[in-house]
């Protein structure tokens, strides 16, 4: 079974650190729904099958859609698609549009797990990120959204920046488990091309970041919460038992999936193809009958390197009888490349299944770019 995944372009301040796509002007907002709710209509043999398990709302901030929004696009989701009777309907958030309402509303509506971006439980933190949220709402809409009977909730957390320290982000870890949260997405901070954190840095308003400081956070990240009942299922993502998020673990794992909205990527197992990511030309070629979109063909040697970069990151880590069903030739560089890995003790294996150490887990992507293929 496979997901969909809608992309809401629109957030009411720049976070200085995004580079997702969205636009601050709701100008287009009902326009763009329309769009969202046609394109579903177009695309809905993408997937080659009509059973959802998962529809996931991302952005971007989708908190900012109505119940008459969230209408039309279901009304447009269940014209074309069955869904699955344990369908996990995520939608991500942002603390201050969480009053007690809202997520009763999106409750109502079918929604049953909330990804909040908390980002961090500090007024400083919140402020150089420039979040359109301070400590107080992000207290408040994670005890509105548990009232309201959302028992599946995922917040989101950044470390890594010069200006939270140890002890600042021990406290945000201790504050999410103590608030009794299932699931936790916590992101090292990345300065990104095009964002203003990227522009204080190299204008020297914002200190550069510290990668051992950053490594150190998240030594306290893993060892905190798996000592704590959570299991550490992808190298951003920590679950108690139960709660691993269904869609992302599909993406994970290579299963399909239609993205819908300006920017969105979809996949069907051959092809990859990615929505134009500007809100007004997305919107005119949908209402065109058009789709604004490009396409690649996904070869043995990109579907390999894929699986290795995303698989090494799991839990489940790579597996080799995956590996030979693309080729011969892709199985003898791994067992050749996966050696020396073997030997320094940053990946291990078991049968055939191949995944990084608690060692490894600090070179994820440098020990997956040693793996890849290069074509000669
Ligand atoms: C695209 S955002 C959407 C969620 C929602 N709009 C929000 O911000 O609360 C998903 C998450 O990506 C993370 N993120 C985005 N840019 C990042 C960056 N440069 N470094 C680290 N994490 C980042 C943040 O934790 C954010 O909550
Ligand atoms: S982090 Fe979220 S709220 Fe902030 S700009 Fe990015 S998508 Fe928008």
């Amino acid at each position: 079974m496979s997901g969909i995944y809608l992309h809401i372009p629109f957030c009411k301040k720049a976070c200085h650190y995004c580079n997702f796509h969205f636009s601050t002007s709701l100008k287009l907002k009902h326009e763009l729904i329309d769009a969202l709710c046609r394109e579903i209509g177009l695309r809905a043999d993408y997937l080659g099958e009509r059973t959802l398990s998962s529809i996931y709302f991302g952005g971007g901030t989708p908190s900012i859609l109505d119940k008459t929004d969230l209408e039309h696009i279901w009304d447009a989701l269940h014209k074309h698609f069955a869904w699955d009777k344990d369908i996990e309907i995520t939608l991500e958030a942002n603390p201050d549009d969480l009053n007690y309402n809202k997520v009763k509303m999106l409750r109502d509506m079918g929604i049953n797990r909330l990804s909040i971006g908390v980002q961090s439980f500090f007024d400083t933190d919140l402020q150089w990120m420039n979040r359109a949220h301070n400590e107080k709402e992000a207290v408040t809409a994670i005890l509105n959204a548990q009232e309201a009977g959302i028992t599946n909730l995922t917040i989101d957390l950044i470390y890594g920046s010069p200006y939270t320290t140890h002890s600042m982000w021990q406290k945000n870890i201790f504050k999410a488990m103590d608030m009794g949260i299932q699931h936790i997405s916590a992101y090292c901070l990345t300065v990104e091309e095009r964002t203003a954190l990227h522009h204080m840095i190299k204008k020297g308003s914002f200190k550069p970041l510290n990668s051992e400081s950053a490594t150190e956070q998240f030594t306290y990240l893993m060892d905190t919460l798996t000592g704590n009942g959570y299991e550490h299922y992808e190298i951003s993502n920590f679950a108690k038992p139960g709660f691993r998020a269904v869609h992302n673990t599909n993406y994970w794992q290579g299963v399909k999936y239609l993205g819908i909205g300006p920017a969105a990527h979809s996949y069907n197992g051959s092809s990859r193809s990615w929505n134009i990511a500007n809100n007004k030309k997305y919107t005119d070629a949908i209402t065109n009958g058009k789709l604004p979109q490009e396409t690649e063909i996904i070869t043995p040697a990109m579907k390999y390197n894929e699986y290795i970069m995303t698989g090494l990151r799991t839990v489940w880590g790579v597996e080799t009888a995956y590996i030979s069903n693309l080729g011969q030739s892709f199985l003898d560089d791994f067992l050749t490349n996966i050696e020396k890995h073997l030997i320094s003790g940053d990946v291990m294996h078991h049968n055939n299944q191949y995944y990084l150490s608690r060692s490894g887990k600090y070179f994820a992507d440098r020990i997956a770019m040693d793996l890849f293929w290069v074509e000669e």
